[in-house]
């Protein structure tokens, strides 16, 4: 096959310097045998509806979409599928007629897959407790309440925050909000902590005790590193402890089968992403 027919797909951000996808894309299609080529390409806002344009001219099949054009993907993108519609934010594009694309979100299937597939911790009937109301929050909820856990609670630094996104999702779940100091007393079998709080070394001011026995902890964020969260969990006798790197490999395996509708397996490109950090 030429370079030319070759079907490309890319990430988009600024910055896109580091970004993984690449590498697990690639990984992906060597080892399903799909022709395929993934770069990554960094766009100025301003451009972005160009740069799509130019990449579908170029056989540009599907795109990836990272900080901070999801939010502008979604107002692009000419139809939404129903788990990026409630995330408000598109980090996929797959073509479905000449240069229209659906806007989906696979960010937080990314996160479900991981739990359940990769770790065998079932959401169902649960008591999940997500820290932050952010974006990255946002992005992940409607698939964590399709796995229908017991009860399903927002702690926010800033309640309204919380407060809001309770009430956009309140026609499919009844989601508790509180303020951190108030999670005093209460007790979870899952705690995702979804805030930006690691990033700068920093973790919100949690109660202890907040884990039931056999309780996992789950940061969004990854690094070689333990992140501040992912100490806390241990300190309070957590006894799954997980960053974000499979959910990474996850939303890259949805974006993934979304275009090529092959389910690649993510085993050993986490492992490989993991040893590379
Ligand atoms: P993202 O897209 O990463 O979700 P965001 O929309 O800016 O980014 O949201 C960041 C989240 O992390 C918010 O929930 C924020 O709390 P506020 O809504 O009160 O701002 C939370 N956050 C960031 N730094 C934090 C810190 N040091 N302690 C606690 N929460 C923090």
């Amino acid at each position: 096959m030429s370079s030319q027919s070759i079907d490309r797909y890319a990430v988009m951000g600024n910055p896109i310097a580091h970004s993984k996808s690449p590498q697990i894309h690639q990984q992906f299609a060597e080892q399903s045998g799909e022709q395929l080529s993934y770069e990554k390409v960094k766009v100025e806002t301003e451009n972005f509806a160009d740069a799509i344009a130019d990449f579908y001219r170029n056989n540009g099949k599907g795109l990836n979409i990272t900080v901070p054009l999801k939010e502008e993907a979604f107002r692009l993108a000419t139809r939404l599928t129903e788990r990026a519609q409630r995330a408000g934010a598109v980090n996929t594009l797959i073509l479905h007629a000449e240069n229209n694309y659906t806007g989906d979100n696979t960010d937080g299937v990314g996160m479900v897959n991981d739990l359940t597939d990769n770790h065998n911790i079932e959401l169902r009937d649960k008591d999940i407790l997500i820290l932050g109301a952010g974006g990255a929050v946002r992005g992940v909820l409607e698939p964590v309440i399709k796995q229908q856990p017991a009860r399903l609670v927002i702690a926010n630094r800033t309640k309204e925050r919380a407060e809001n996104l309770a009430s956009d999702f309140s026609d499919i779940a009844k989601i508790e909000v509180c303020e951190f100091s108030q999670l005093a007393g209460q007790q979870f079998d899952i705690i995702i902590n979804g805030t930006s709080a690691s990033l700068s070394g920093e973790l919100p001011p949690l109660p202890d005790m907040l884990f039931k026995a056999e309780a996992a902890a789950y940061d969004m964020m990854y690094g070689k590193e333990d992140t501040p969260f992912m100490q806390w969990a241990k300190q309070n006798q957590a006894t799954t402890i997980l960053d974000g790197l499979g959910m990474l490999v996850e939303q890259a395996a949805e974006s993934f089968y979304c275009w090529r509708q092959v389910r690649p397996k993510t085993k050993n490109v986490i492992q490989t992403i993991r040893n590379n950090l």
